[in-house]
């Protein structure tokens, strides 16, 4: 993988426990970055704050869905921090099921965790990159978001929002040194795919022209650069990371 210069940089990577997040938290502190890892999953916050064994690494219990707790942490971590990154890993797939069967808390649960904690991360952490003229936010969608999976609609409308979003809030912030963008991934294997029925996931696979998963590393890479002082330009925009299924 390239070397990416992200020291003197203080970050923020939700859902960093486990899948892209915990990838994308390792690859920022080799890079020289300060980490900080959120996540709902207490266990596995401590699990991998053990394994990784750095000064450089924090961890924070934060369900982003709650505005209240997100405002909190933000507010303790930027007493004494600059916050240059904001990585939105955190994220649900939910249950398979059409629409009219898709239950209504599930529903709920989707867009809250996906899209309302997108919201709730940004505006919490962008009036504190506008003080400092820095800041590269990347939110991670899906593929799905953008051409919509059968009896996932409630994570692909979620995800389209989370892409609304960045294009909105990359305008709003466009004359600023901060630079907000989505990622699309395919289906990659981290503990997610549990989520949905061993059947869905095959019809996933079997739309991917490059016929197999995507690697959590491939994802970081793309991460990193759009999360670097390099990616002075890009904003507003969808990186697409989904392997040939999606061509816009
Ligand atoms: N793996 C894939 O196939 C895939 C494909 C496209 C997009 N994505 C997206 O990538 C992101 C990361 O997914 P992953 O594959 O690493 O899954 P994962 O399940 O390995 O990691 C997601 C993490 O988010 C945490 N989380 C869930 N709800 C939370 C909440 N309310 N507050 C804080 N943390 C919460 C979980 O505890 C978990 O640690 C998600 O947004 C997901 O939708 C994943």
């Amino acid at each position: 993988m390239n070397n990416f210069d992200l020291k003197n940089k203080t970050a923020i990577i939700t859902g960093g426990a486990q899948g892209f997040g915990l990838d994308i938290a390792k690859t920022f502190l080799t890079s020289g970055a300060k980490v900080f890892i959120w996540d709902i999953d207490d266990a596995e916050l401590s699990k991998a704050v053990k394994e990784i064994d750095n000064k450089n690494l924090d961890s924070n219990v934060v369900d982003v869905s709650k505005f209240e707790q997100v405002k909190d942490a933000v507010n303790k971590i930027s007493s004494n921090n600059k916050i240059d990154i904001l990585v939105n890993s955190a994220g649900i797939t939910g249950p398979t099921a059409e629409l009219w069967n898709y239950d209504n808390k599930a529903w709920s649960d989707i867009v809250n965790i996906n899209l309302h904690g997108t919201f709730y991360c940004c505006k919490s952490v962008v009036p504190i990159m506008i003080k400092n003229n820095y800041g590269r936010i990347v939110n991670i969608a899906s593929v799905s978001g953008k051409d919509g999976n059968a009896n996932a609609s409630a994570y692909s409308s979620a995800k389209a929002g989370v892409i609304g979003l960045t294009k909105s809030l990359g305008k709003e912030l466009a004359t600023y040194n901060i630079a907000v963008n989505a990622v699309t991934p395919a289906g990659a294997k981290t503990r997610i795919l549990d989520q949905m029925t061993k059947e869905h996931v095959q019809r996933m696979l079997s739309k991917v022209p490059r016929g197999r998963f995507l690697e959590v590393s491939e994802l970081t890479s793309m991460v990193c650069w759009l999360s670097s002082e390099e990616n002075s330009f890009s904003t507003a925009a969808v990186f697409d990371i989904s392997g040939g299924r999606s061509t816009y």
